[in-house]
């Protein structure tokens, strides 16, 4: 069976973890999200690994959560809880992660990065929170932490629009640290990596924790909050209307 989540070695102290479902542009299902969380569970284990580069395989990051699993979890209310798993895994990460975007990053996808230490976009890539328009409500700690690094205006209109936007705007909404050519950001997040693997290791894992202590507990709370509401939504008509119509290509 394919492995829906890669972990690799580019570089000496450097662990490379890779969505890998390219036919479902990465989509996250059920199997990958503890694959992510399995790999990042074994970063922080492994005292070699100095830095963390997350991507996504065949030129896309990721297309966010798999609808079809978003079906199943609406029609038997249960199966949502390995993406809020996830969330916490990420949220919570000891070593530094660096993310590298190519193509889509949708939903989750784009929410996550507020999670990364840093993260770097190549020019194609595209971003989207399309929650509202499938009927459901932010997650991830978005509706925390989006108007916190966005500003206010501009995380409304990101999660409550819902349209797509490009590594320009992503990068002025505090969601990326830069922009590299088409194609360029793995290259410059494992440069990234590597410059981050040259520091002392303590002082790093020191200054990533007291970076997040401020809003560690908030964080916690608003993704256990939006879950809860967006546990509801997934039942909503609104949001069966809204996977039927993606499920069904209308
Ligand atoms: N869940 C399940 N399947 C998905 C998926 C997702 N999130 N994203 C893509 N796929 C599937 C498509 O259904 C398609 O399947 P098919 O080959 O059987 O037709 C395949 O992956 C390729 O996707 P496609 O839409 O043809 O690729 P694209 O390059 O034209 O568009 C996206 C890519 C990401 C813009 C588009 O697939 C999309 O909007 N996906 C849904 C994103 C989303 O709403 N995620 C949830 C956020 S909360």
């Amino acid at each position: 069976m394919t492995q829906t989540v890669l972990s690799e070695t580019p570089a000496e102290g450097i662990r490379q973890i890779t969505m890998n479902r390219p036919d479902r542009r990465n989509a996250l299902d059920r199997v990958t999200y503890q694959g992510l969380i399995d790999a990042l569970a074994a970063a922080d284990a492994d005292a070699s690994v100095r830095a963390v580069v997350l991507t996504g395989a065949g030129g896309c990051f990721t297309s966010g959560n798999d609808i079809k699993d978003f079906a199943v979890a609406a029609a038997t209310g249960v199966g949502a809880e390995i993406a809020i798993d996830f969330l916490t895994a990420i949220s919570t990460a000891k070593k530094p992660i660096v993310a590298a975007v190519e193509g889509f990053a949708v939903g989750i996808g784009t929410t996550m990065l507020l999670h990364c230490d840093l993260a770097f976009a190549g020019r194609g890539a595209s971003f989207r929170l399309p929650f509202v328009t499938l009927g459901l409500c932010p997650e991830g700690g978005s509706s925390y932490l989006l108007p916190l690094v966005a500003g206010s205006k501009r995380a409304a209109e990101l999660l409550m629009l819902g349209e797509a936007f490009g590594p320009e705007l992503a990068q002025e909404a505090g969601l990326i640290n830069g922009v590299a050519d088409e194609g360029g950001a793995l290259a410059l997040a494992v440069e990234k990596a590597k410059a981050l693997a040259a520091l002392p290791p303590q002082s790093v894992a020191l200054t990533k924790s007291l970076l997040k202590r401020g809003s560690a507990a908030a964080v916690a709370e608003t993704i256990a909050t939006e879950a809860r509401h967006f546990g509801e939504r997934l039942q909503s008509a609104e949001a069966q209307a809204a996977f039927m119509a993606f499920l069904t290509k209308r």
